[in-house]
């Protein structure tokens, strides 16, 4: 995209890290932004916060694994706005952590729900309006997690391996249909957020949260990893620029090449993976 100022952005999980800091650099560039999170109270203050910046601004419960709430998020951003210029399929939580053979199905769906069909939902619902008018950005959050992988959080795993193959999918078939549309896969590595907090707050035994002695562990580590990581403000910049940029690949910093070129290598090799994070 060549300009930003007086276009309309939306972004799920909006509310909080990642998320409230894209949404609040949308807003500084001057978009309007629609915040679509399961989090109401926190949504509305970000968005009274882009307000702040002169700008139009809302918030929409929306749970992104259902599919008719990320059609109606897309409804309510064209009511009040015209159109969508920038989605950001965004929202996450580190999802249910354990052994994946004894994760249950239920823990399994919950995490997939959330983190893969929530983007799938979400390209589904906004990518045809956004082809249409043709002046437009998608960004989807993946993580390094879609490109190495470590133990006891497959669900996670799996979720985001499959947001990268479909940021990759959509980028060919928009290039193939000679789209303007650009597409944008974010791969953070460890950024200082609330999710490994989310995740504490779930309920012993409930779906998302830790399951066993291994999965504690993978939290644990994910929790001191994430608390030296990134400050969110860095990576809502790295999205503004990028989306302005064109750029497709979007890794936050470097610390993860080495593994990601050692996995490749390794497949090439027909060696076996080493572990993408050292988690025990
Ligand atoms: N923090 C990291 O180090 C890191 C690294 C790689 C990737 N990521 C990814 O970045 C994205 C943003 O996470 P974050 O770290 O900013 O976490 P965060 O917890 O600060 O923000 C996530 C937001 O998603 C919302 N959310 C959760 N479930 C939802 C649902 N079903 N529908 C709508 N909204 C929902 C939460 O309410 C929250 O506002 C996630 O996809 C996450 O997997 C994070």
């Amino acid at each position: 995209m060549e300009s930003l100022s007086g276009k309309t952005a939306v972004v799920t999980g909006g509310a909080s890290g990642m998320g409230r800091a894209m949404a609040l650099r949308f807003a500084r560039a001057g978009m309007n932004v629609v915040i679509g999170d399961v989090d109401d109270d926190r949504a509305g203050a970000v968005a009274a916060e882009a307000r702040g910046h002169g700008v139009q601004a809302l918030a929409v419960h929306t749970d992104v694994s259902d599919e008719s709430a990320n059609i109606a998020l897309n409804a309510a951003a064209c009511d009040a706005f015209g159109r969508v210029n920038v989605v950001c399929l965004n929202a996450g939580v580190t999802g249910s952590a354990g052994r994946s053979w004894t994760l249950s199905v239920k823990d399994w769906d919950w995490t997939l729900g959330i983190l893969l069909d929530g983007v799938v939902h979400g390209v589904r619902a906004f990518v045809p309006g956004i082809v249409e008018h043709g002046d437009g950005h998608v960004v989807m959050t993946a993580s390094i997690a879609g490109h190495v992988s470590s133990a006891y959080s497959g669900p996670y795993m799996v979720a985001k391996h499959g947001v990268v193959a479909l940021a990759e999918t959509l980028h060919h078939e928009l290039r193939a249909e000679k789209s303007a549309v650009g597409v944008t896969c974010l791969c953070p590595g460890f950024v200082n957020t609330d999710i490994v907090a989310a995740t504490r707050r779930r309920k012993v035994g409930e779906a998302g949260a830790v399951q066993d002695d291994l999965g504690g562990k993978w939290l644990d580590f994910s929790e001191r990893a994430l608390a030296g990581g990134l400050d969110p403000e860095l990576v809502g910049e790295q999205v503004h620029d990028a989306i302005l940029d064109g750029q497709f690949w979007l890794f936050t910093d470097q610390a993860w090449d080495e593994a990601i070129a050692l996995k490749n290598q390794q497949i090439l090799a027909r060696r076996p993976p080493t572990l993408g994070h050292p988690s025990r």
